[in-house]
């Protein structure tokens, strides 16, 4: 079963294509990466699907319902969310003070107003920490963080709003190898315990080839590839214009093919 659809869709910046009639569908649990070389239009579709940006044509579906050019807030309560930057968010707060804001804000109701309440949203906020491993850093201010807690905490603040279908824009950009990996663990154990529906774009395809269920390769603007990761990883075209210019594995496998 198929919780997104995305069909023909399309954005133009003054005549440039920067999504030129993608479609492709993701399933209900599943892993699902949008990969392809910088410029290819992946954070374009992003913003598409998430409805941070209006598209010129085409239609996004999920759960079966028509989305398109819906705003970001209608479809987080609809159950589909975005990782959004933490800096860009709640950069003073503590980390938990931050996910009790996202939980707050999921809820509808304002921090302080009923005591009990806050404690069931503090005791949830706590409970999202410790899932992604951040329990230990709750009363940190969340921009002195390291840039791999900052982007842990990004999901977290994405899961406090209980998403079906969670959006990543390139979840492991700038990290180390090992918190490269963590990311990796915790997208995996959110897929495989939680249920949550991923869909993530990646210019590292060591992290897409080693947890994907399923791999759309965009070049263009347009989608030059769609499939499981063993068969995407062998297609020719992609062969051609994306991974023979990648430092294969450097992350993930902690070493590149590349000399
Ligand atoms: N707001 C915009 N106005 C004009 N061009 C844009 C805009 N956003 C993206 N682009 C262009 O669209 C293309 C795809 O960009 P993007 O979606 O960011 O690619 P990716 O995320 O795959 O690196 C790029 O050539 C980029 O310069
Ligand atoms: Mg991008």
């Amino acid at each position: 079963m198929n919780v997104l659809e995305v069909h023909d869709l399309r954005k133009t910046f003054g005549g440039f294509h920067a999504v030129d009639g993608v479609s492709f569908n993701v399933e209900k649990g599943s892993i699902h990466a949008v990969i392809g070389p910088n410029g290819a239009g992946k954070t374009t579709l992003f913003n598409l699907v998430s409805g941070h940006l209006r598209p010129t044509t085409g239609k996004v579906s999920f759960d079966g319902a028509d989305i398109t050019g819906k705003t970001p807030d209608v479809l987080a309560r609809m159950g589909m969310t975005r990782a959004f930057q933490i800096t860009t968010i709640f950069p003073k707060l503590s980390v938990l003070d931050s996910v009790e804001c996202s939980v707050n804000a999921r809820k509808r109701q304002a921090a302080s107003l009923w005591p009990w309440r806050r404690q069931a949203a503090r005791d949830e906020a706590l409970k999202l920490l410790e899932a992604v491993g951040l329990a230990e850093f709750r009363d940190e201010i969340a921009n002195t963080l390291s840039h791999g807690d900052q982007r842990t905490l990004e999901v977290a603040l994405a899961l406090a709003t209980e998403p079906r279908l969670l959006l990543l824009d390139e979840p492991t950009a700038g990290m180390s190898p090992f918190e490269t990996r963590h990311m990796v663990a915790l997208v995996q154990d959110l897929a495989r315990s939680r249920g949550v529906t991923v869909l993530f774009c990646e210019h590292d395809i060591g992290t897409v080839f080693s947890i994907s269920d399923r791999v759309t390769v965009m070049h263009r603007g347009q989608v030059i590839a769609d499939g499981a990761p063993e068969v995407v990883r062998k297609d020719q075209h992609v062969i051609d214009v994306y991974i023979g210019k990648q430092d294969y594995g450097s992350k993930v496998q902690g070493g590149g093919l590349k000399k």
